[in-house]
C-alpha cells in the first residue's frame, strides 16, 4: 500500500487530499498541531493523525518515520520551510508543494496582492513571470506572501528531487478559513430579498475546489517528476453566476440589482470583484492526465453544505466579511431608488 504524509492535513486542502487518497487505497498520515481538528470521517476511513509542528524539523522527521511515497506540503510558505524538508526527501517518492497564483506578475509587475490590481492578457500559463524570490520580508504581508512562495518553490525545484509545485487560485471547500461564498450563504440565512452586486457581478477570480486540487495531487503522485502546475476548476464563473449557484443550491430567490460604475462606493461588494478577470490556464495539468472531480457548481456544494450545517465557523469570520454584508447601507440605497 502506498503511504502519503500530508503536512497541514487537517486544513482545507489537506483534508480534501486525505479523503481523496484514502478513497484511492492509500495509507494516509495527517500532520497538524491540534488533534481536535482531525475530521471524524478521515479517522474512520483509516487516516492517522500525528501531532507535530511544521516549524520543528526534528518533529517533522519523526512524523515522516521511515519515509513515504508522497509528501504533500500545505504549509510551505518560505525558503526556510522548503529547506527544512530537503534532508527528508531522499526517503520520499515524490513531493507536492502547495504554492499559489499570488506568485504571478503582469507586464507592469503587479500581482493579486498589489495596491494596483494586475492586468493579465488572458488565462495565466505557468510560464507567466513571477515575483522575484524574497526571504527578507514577512510572508504574512501582502508583498511578502507571493515573493516568499517563489523562494520556497525554487528551493524545492532546484533540489533535483521529484517535486510538483501546485499554484491554486481561490480555494473553496469544506473547512475553509475564509469561504468567499459566505457572502451569499449568509444572505440566504438572513432571508434577504435583494442581492446587490458591484460592477454587474462580472468580476472573475478563478475558483479552485479543494477536491480538484486533491485530484491533481493524485495525478502528480502517479507521474513522478519535477514541474509547476496551475490548479483551478474547469470553469471560471463570474460573481453573478456564483451567486445564482449558491441561491439555487440553498433553494432561495432574490431580486438581483446589478450595480454599475456610478453606484455609491462600498455597495454590492463581493470576493470575486476582479475586472479583467483572473483565470488560470489548465492545459499543462490536463496533459499530465488530470481529470477534475467536477466543475464549480458541482464541487462548491461541499462548502455550502458545510457552511449551513456547522457550528464551528472560523474565529474572526464575520469580521472579515462585514464590509460585504452591510445591510443598512443597502437598505438605504434601495429605499432612495
Ligand atoms: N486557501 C486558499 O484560498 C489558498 C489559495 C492559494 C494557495 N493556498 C495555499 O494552500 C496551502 C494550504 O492552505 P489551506 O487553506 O488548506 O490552509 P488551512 O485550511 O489554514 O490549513 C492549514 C492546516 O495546517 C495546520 N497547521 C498550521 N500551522 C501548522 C504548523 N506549524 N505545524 C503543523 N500544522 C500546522 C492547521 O491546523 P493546526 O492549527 O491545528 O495545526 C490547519 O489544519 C497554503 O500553503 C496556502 O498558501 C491557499
Amino acid at each position: 500500500m502506498s503511504r502519503a504524509v500530508v503536512l497541514g492535513g487537517t486544513g482545507l486542502i489537506g483534508c480534501a487530499t486525505a479523503r481523496r487518497l484514502l478513497a484511492a487505497g492509500w495509507e494516509v498520515t495527517v500532520i497538524g498541531r491540534d488533534s481536535s481538528r482531525m475530521p471524524e470521517d478521515i479517522a474512520l476511513a483509516g487516516g492517522r493523525f500525528v501531532a507535530a509542528d511544521r516549524g520543528e524539523p526534528g518533529r517533522l522527521a519523526a512524523a515522516l518515520g521511515g519515509g513515504a511515497d508522497l509528501v504533500v506540503d500545505c504549509l510551505c510558505f518560505t525558503a526556510a520551510h522548503a529547506r527544512d524538508l530537503l534532508p527528508l526527501l531522499d526517503d520520499v517518492g515524490s513531493t507536492v508543494m502547495i504554492s499559489s497564483k499570488a506568485v504571478y506578475v503582469d507586464a507592469a509587475g503587479n500581482h493579486v496582492n498589489s495596491a494596483v490590481a494586475p492586468v493579465f492578457d488572458g488565462p495565466i500559463r505557468e510560464s507567466q513571470p513571477t515575483m522575484a524570490p524574497r526571504e527578507d520580508v514577512d510572508y504574512r504581508t501582502r508583498d511578502g506572501y507571493g515573493a516568499n512562495k517563489v523562494a520556497a518553490e525554487r528551493v524545492l525545484l532546484d533540489s533535483g528531487h521529484p517535486v510538483t509545485v501546485l499554484r491554486p487560485s481561490k480555494v473553496h471547500g469544506e473547512g475553509s478559513a475564509k469561504p468567499g461564498e459566505w457572502v451569499f450563504v449568509k444572505r440566504v440565512a438572513d432571508r434577504r430579498e435583494v442581492l446587490l452586486l458591484s460592477r454587474g457581478g462580472r468580476g472573475v477570480d478563478h475558483p479552485s475546489a479543494a477536491g480538484n486540487i486533491a485530484a491533481l495531487i493524485e495525478t502528480a503522485a502517479e507521474n513522478r517528476g519535477r514541474r509547476v502546475l496551475n490548479c483551478a476548476d474547469p470553469d471560471a464563473p463570474d460573481a453573478l453566476a456564483i451567486s445564482r449557484t449558491v441561491a439555487k443550491h440553498l433553494g432561495h430567490r432574490w431580486e438581483e440589482v446589478l450595480l454599475d460604475d456610478h453606484a455609491p462606493a462600498g455597495l454590492g461588494l463581493h470576493p470575486w470583484d476582479r475586472i479583467p478577470g483572473i483565470r488560470l490556464d489548465m492545459t499543462a495539468a490536463g496533459r499530465l492526465g488530470y481529470r477534475p472531480a467536477g466543475d464549480y457548481a458541482t464541487t462548491v456544494t461541499a462548502e455550502l453544505d458545510w457552511l449551513v450545517s456547522t457550528d464551528r465557523l472560523p474565529a474572526g469570520f464575520d469580521h472579515d466579511f462585514a464590509p460585504m454584508l452591510d445591510y443598512a447601507a443597502e437598505d438605504a440605497y434601495l429605499a432612495a431608488r
